[in-house]
């Protein structure tokens, strides 16, 4: 059994009927639709974000998480999933879970409907979910994470090269994501506000552990099931070549990358030299530590709940965010 699969353990019924749920928000009329959500139903991603929702609601009602739970993971998920469809538009990704992406089998503008269609059903259920503060979570998630690659491309535009920068954007892109995550699991089984609070701060670190670790993917050429590289290509600077060009930004080596990135479009030369820059200057070493980093706080966290299975796994979760290989 893979590591993923011994997490997901104690919720595993919860996960066989989130599947069935996500199957039926997203019931369509269209052909086209039907094929596309059923080649997304194949090429199965590896669920982080329900399993998260459902973890966390066992740990605090100390049994079975919640019906309602699901419902709400199922929203969650259905964000993701819109998310990286247009992700796959806007970096012209081929593949996506080792599988060809919408926008290669159909084209770009499908693929931008297909999204929106899911992004709609997530709407739709969240009404249908009828607690307030969750739908004012769900409808909040998709400016964060539109503005946050937004910023993104604007911070690869003028070079901007600040860590805080880098940690703000992963922070509204992906680690919004998680602590929503966290926190829905948390209204979910009726949790305190103080409780509400320490979740969603455990969701984040989560998060951004997450981020740092599939932005390194992008600097080594490792079969990730979507393609790397794609990042730099993009003019996007992520930790490692982020630290490796502070650590030597007064230096002739340092200034010519700077060049580089300030030309486009950027050579396959060019990025095959920035990938070596950040990991020979221990770009690589440090994300990792900073990755530690934020498992650690959310470890400590997790650690303020009494012991029990889910607990357990929510730690095995955060070691799988840290080392994972896709
Ligand atoms: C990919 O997310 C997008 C990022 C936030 C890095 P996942 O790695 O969770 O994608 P799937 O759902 O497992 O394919
Ligand atoms: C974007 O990050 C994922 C979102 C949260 C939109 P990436 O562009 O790094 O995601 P991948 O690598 O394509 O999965
Ligand atoms: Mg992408
Ligand atoms: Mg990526």
């Amino acid at each position: 059994m893979q590591q993923i699969d011994i997490i997901k353990a104690p919720v595993a019924e919860y996960v066989a009927d989130f599947h069935s749920q996500f199957d039926e928000i997203l019931a369509t009329k269209s052909e086209w639709l039907q094929d596309a959500i059923e080649r997304l139903n194949a090429s199965t991603g590896k669920k982080v974000r329900p399993v998260l929702v459902a973890l966390m609601a066992g740990m605090i009602r100390g049994g079975e998480p919640p019906k309602s739970s699901i419902d709400a993971a199922v929203l969650l998920e259905l964000i993701h999933t819109a998310t990286l469809i247009h992700d796959d538009v806007i970096d012209e990704a081929s593949t996506r879970r080792g599988q060809p992406t919408l926008n290669v089998i159909y084209d770009n503008r499908v693929a931008v409907l297909m999204g929106d269609f899911v992004l709609s059903s997530a709407l739709i259920g969240a009404i249908s979910l009828g607690d307030l503060e969750v739908i004012q979570i769900i409808s909040s998630i998709g400016r964060e994470l539109t503005e946050g690659e937004i910023r993104q491309f604007e911070s690869a535009d003028r070079l901007r090269l600040s860590e805080e920068n880098y940690y703000d954007i992963i922070r509204q892109k992906t680690a919004v994501l998680f602590a929503s995550c966290a926190r829905i699991a948390g209204i979910m089984t009726g949790a305190s506000t103080p409780d509400k609070e320490r979740l969603t701060q455990i969701g984040e670190y989560l998060g951004m552990a997450f981020q740092i670790r599939d932005d390194i993917f992008d600097y080594y050429s490792a079969d990730v099931g979507k393609p790397t590289g794609n990042d730099l290509r993009e003019g996007k600077i992520t930790l490692p070549l982020l630290h490796a060009l502070l650590e030597t930004e007064d230096t002739p080596e340092g200034q010519h990358c700077l060049e580089l990135l300030r030309e486009r479009p950027i050579t396959e030369t060019a990025v095959a030299h920035l990938t070596r820059y950040a990991i020979e200057h221990g770009g690589i070493s440090y994300a990792e530590g900073r990755i530690a980093d934020y498992l650690r706080r959310a470890k400590e966290l997790l650690l303020s709940y009494p012991e029990s299975v889910y607990r357990h796994s929510l730690i095995s979760l955060a070691d799988y965010i840290g080392s994972r290989t896709h």
